[in-house]
C-alpha cells in the first residue's frame, strides 16, 4: 500500500485509461503537492483532458488508482475541496452572471464573497449579463470565477486562457500565483508554453498518453535540449 504524503494533495498511480480500443493513458504515475502550480503540457490528444476527468473523478481509470486528499475523487469532502474549468463546458444561456456564481457558490461550504468572485475573474459590471450575451473571453472568465467561487484547496483549469486578450491572460496569471501564496494547489494545461515556462513550478509532458518529462521549467528545457521552451517541448514530443 502507498503511504500517503502529507505535502501531497492528489495523486495518479500507475493509471491507464482506455476508450475502447484507444490508450489514452498508459500507466502513468502524477503526484501533486500543496501550494505548487503544475503545468500539464503534450500535444492534442495526449491525454491531457483525461487525465484532469480522472483526478475529478469524472472518469474511472481502467487501471490503477486515483486519490485526492488520501481518499476517492467522488468523495463529498473531497469534491467540496475542488474546483474545476473543463475545456468543453457549457452552462445555461438564461442565467446571468451573478446567478451562475451564487448557484455554483451554493455548492461549496465556504465560498468567496460574490464580490471578491467578480474581481477576481476580472468580471466587474458584467454582474447582470446573460451568459448567452458574453464574449468569448467573458465567458471563460465566468467559467474561472466557477472554479474558483468556491475557494477550493485543489484547482483544476484545462486550457484556461484559450482566447483570452493578452490583458486578461496576465490578469488570470497574476490571480494563479495568488491562489499558490495562499496555499491552494493548481493544475492547469496549455498550449502556450511560455505561460507554463512563467508560470509553473514545474511541468509534466504528455506524449501519446506517458510521461514524457516531469520536472522545473529549466530543467524541461534541459532535457529538450533547448533554451526556449517551444523547441523543448517539440524535441520531448517529436516521433
Ligand atoms: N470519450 C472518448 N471516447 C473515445 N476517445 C476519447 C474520448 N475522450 C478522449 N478520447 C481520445 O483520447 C485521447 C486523449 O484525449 P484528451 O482529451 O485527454 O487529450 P488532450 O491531451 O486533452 O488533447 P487537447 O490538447 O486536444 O485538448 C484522444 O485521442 C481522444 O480522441
Ligand atoms: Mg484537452
Amino acid at each position: 500500500m502507498r503511504v500517503y504524503n502529507q505535502t501531497e494533495v492528489a495523486n495518479l498511480s500507475g493509471v491507464t485509461k482506455n476508450y475502447g480500443l484507444l490508450c489514452a493513458l498508459s500507466s502513468i504515475d502524477l503526484s501533486l503537492e500543496s501550494a505548487k502550480i503544475v503545468a500539464l503540457l503534450g500535444p492534442n490528444g495526449a491525454g491531457k483532458t483525461t487525465a484532469v476527468k480522472l483526478l475529478l473523478g469524472l472518469l474511472k481509470p481502467s487501471n490503477g488508482e486515483v486519490s485526492v486528499f488520501g481518499a476517492h475523487p467522488q468523495e463529498p469532502k473531497t469534491r467540496e475541496r475542488m474546483g474545476a474549468m473543463l475545456q468543453s463546458a457549457s452552462v445555461p444561456d438564461m442565467l446571468r452572471v451573478r446567478e451562475h456564481i451564487d448557484l455554483f457558490s451554493s455548492y461549496y461550504p465556504r465560498p468567496l464573497e460574490l464580490a471578491d468572485t467578480i474581481t477576481r475573474a476580472g468580471l466587474e459590471r458584467l454582474e447582470n449579463r446573460y451568459y448567452r450575451d458574453l464574449s468569448g473571453g467573458e465567458q471563460r472568465r465566468l467559467m474561472f470565477a466557477l472554479a474558483i467561487c468556491g475557494d477550493p484547496d485543489l484547482l483544476f483549469l484545462d486550457e484556461p486562457t484559450t482566447g483570452l486578450d493578452i490583458e486578461s491572460r496576465r490578469g488570470m496569471w497574476a490571480q494563479i500565483r495568488t491562489l499558490r501564496s495562499a496555499g491552494k494547489t493548481v493544475l492547469l494545461t496549455t498550449h502556450y508554453l511560455e505561460e507554463a515556462d512563467q508560470l509553473a513550478d514545474r511541468i509534466v509532458v504528455l506524449k501519446r498518453g506517458k510521461v514524457a518529462a516531469d520536472g522545473t521549467p529549466y530543467q524541461i528545457k534541459c532535457a529538450g535540449n533547448s533554451e526556449t521552451m517551444d523547441d523543448a517541448f517539440l524535441n520531448l514530443t517529436a516521433n
